[in-house]
């Protein structure tokens, strides 16, 4: 058998970038940022991607070439390779269950966008007002409510998202190419567009109800540095759990992926501008859209009191319909069109741990591994699309999303550059490269990344940045004034809107 390798250079940068970014740049981002004080987040933000995010994705280009050199691609067996120790084999399984873990609630967020880009060009959500699109996504996530005739159409339009994703998993490193060489330009058209709708909006968006809506509003939040929240150790979690996801470091997605680059690859330049690429979609793209367009219409009060992720799917197409039919059409399948390329090329990168690996270990054929992948993918996601509400959802994302990245990256670095050692490491990452690293980054990624790590790690326990969110609609007569009350007292605090009862408790409060 040939080994399989990358079939261009733009195939791998585009399959690598469509790795990085993804819904994490387009919902995750703007939604930290904000809940973590706007400008304040940047800072931290931009401090840990230079410290840890950077720096781990030249640890992880490197160790991923250095398995495939090998003929190996999965975690397991490329830690294993790095130091006899059989212990580093079963540390390496965390690379593929991680990947199992995220993709079982992210598919689940990607099969949403598929059936809003469909929505959106059938024109379900024109005339809507804001409280019936909101009422749209509850009843649709409440998948036994019937959505426009369709039952269950949440549990439909999964199973066809994992189909997808199994179909183009079983045509191998091809597959994964073709749709990130279609994907990702069209992701940069329609971000550019909707960041341009963002930009130019400015205050004509301001109505008697809204007299403060302004665009420029929402950018100048995000943009304008604010330095009391330094000292904040939330603001620093929550911004390194981001450049993690964003990155999808920690994950043994790149190692995958890099493991079957060809080895006179210049892969210091790769990882490099794979990391920029994200960070320029992430914050100008990312905080061109969500954000500025609700400020534009609602004003910044709104988006901070209403800042989540469900804001891109209850209030964006309400905001896009004021654009007109055509207009606003074009801007929803834009909209979930973006969200739907950056999450499949990013789902497709989960899978291919899992499929190396059972190529590897048991000769598995590719289909066979892809079509295990789907199977799973829907068995441990099916409790996130049924019991969406019940927040099972959160559980994945802290634990699979957020915890065991650092975990991983930590135990990763250390080996990279303590056993393995720096000097081999670091001969590694600069074999067949033309651009040279600076060299301060051989201390940083031994010294610096680790003992950042390992605060993040620690930290994470003293604070664990979860939420339980309550949320019913205003009309539901089930919730009465003392069930509210009763909340408020055990700690949860109010962010309702107009139709809707949303309160808010941090884990802390929430566990007494
Ligand atoms: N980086 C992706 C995003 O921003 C998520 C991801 C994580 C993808 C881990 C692959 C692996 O959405
Ligand atoms: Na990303």
């Amino acid at each position: 058998m040939k080994a399989e390798s990358w079939g261009t250079r733009l195939g791998l940068i585009l399959a690598m970038a469509g790795n990085a970014v993804g819904l994490g740049n387009f919902l995750r981002f703007p939604v930290q940022a904000v809940q973590n004080g706007g400008g304040a987040f940047i800072i931290p933000y931009l401090v840990c991607f230079l410290l840890m995010g950077i720096p781990l994705l030249w640890v992880e280009w490197s160790v991923g070439r250095f398995g495939g050199k090998k003929g190996i691609h999965s975690t397991p067996f490329i830690l294993d390779a790095m130091d006899r120790r059989r212990f580093w084999k079963y540390i390496g399984v965390f690379g593929i269950f991680t990947n199992i873990a995220v993709a079982s609630y992210y598919c689940y967020i990607e099969s949403w966008t598929l059936s809003y880009v469909f929505h959106s060009i059938i024109g379900t959500f024109r005339g809507m007002s804001q409280a019936e699109v909101a009422q749209f996504f509850v009843d649709y996530t409440e998948i036994d409510k019937t959505t426009l005739g369709i039952p269950y159409e949440a549990i439909v339009f999964y199973i066809l998202c994992l189909a997808l994703n199994t179909w183009i998993l079983s045509r191998g490193l091809a597959g994964i190419e073709k749709v990130a060489v279609v994907g990702v330009p069209l992701l940069l058209i329609f971000g550019a567009f909707l960041a341009f709708q963002g930009l130019t909006l400015g205050t004509s968006g301001a109505t008697p109800e809204h007299p403060d809506a302004n665009s420029w509003e929402g950018i100048n939040f995000l943009w304008t540095p604010q330095y009391d929240s330094l000292l904040n150790p939330k603001v620093w979690l929550a911004a390194a759990g981001q450049i993690f996801f964003t990155l999808s470091v920690g994950m043994g997605t790149i190692q995958c992926y890099a493991s079957y680059v060809r080895s006179k690859e210049d892969i210091a330049l790769n990882a490099t501008s794979a990391g920029f690429t994200n960070e320029f979609v992430e914050v100008v793209l990312g905080s061109l859209i969500v954000i500025p367009i609700a400020a534009g219409y609602l004003g910044i009060d709104w988006v901070r009191e209403n800042a989540g992720f469900g804001m891109a799917f209850q209030t964006m197409p309400y905001l896009f319909d004021k654009w007109g039919a055509l207009l606003g059409a074009i801007a929803g399948v834009f909209w979930f069109g973006l969200l739907f390329f950056a999450g499949i090329t990013s789902s497709l990168a989960m899978g291919t741990p899992w499929v190396g690996f059972m190529q590897d270990e048991f000769r598995w054929t590719r289909e066979k591994g892809a079509l295990s992948f789907g199977l799973i993918i829907l068995a441990f996601g099916l409790p996130t699309v049924l019991f969406f509400h019940q927040g099972v959802f959160d559980e994945y994302d802290y634990w699979g999303g957020t915890v065991s990245l650092v975990i991983f990256a930590l135990i990763e670095i250390i080996l990279f550059a303590w056993i393995f050692g720096i000097d081999k490491g670091w001969a590694e990452l600069m074999e067949g490269s033309d651009i040279k690293v600076p060299i301060v980054y051989k201390y940083i990624i031994k010294y610096i990344t680790p003992v950042l790590l390992l605060f993040v790690f620690l930290g994470s326990f003293i604070s664990p940045p979860v939420e339980k969110r309550f949320v019913a609609s205003k009309s539901d007569e089930k919730i009465t004034e003392n069930l509210i009350a009763y909340l408020e007292q055990n700690g949860f605090e109010q962010r309702s809107t107009d139709q809707r009862w949303i309160l808010v408790a941090s884990a802390e409060n929430f566990s007494k």
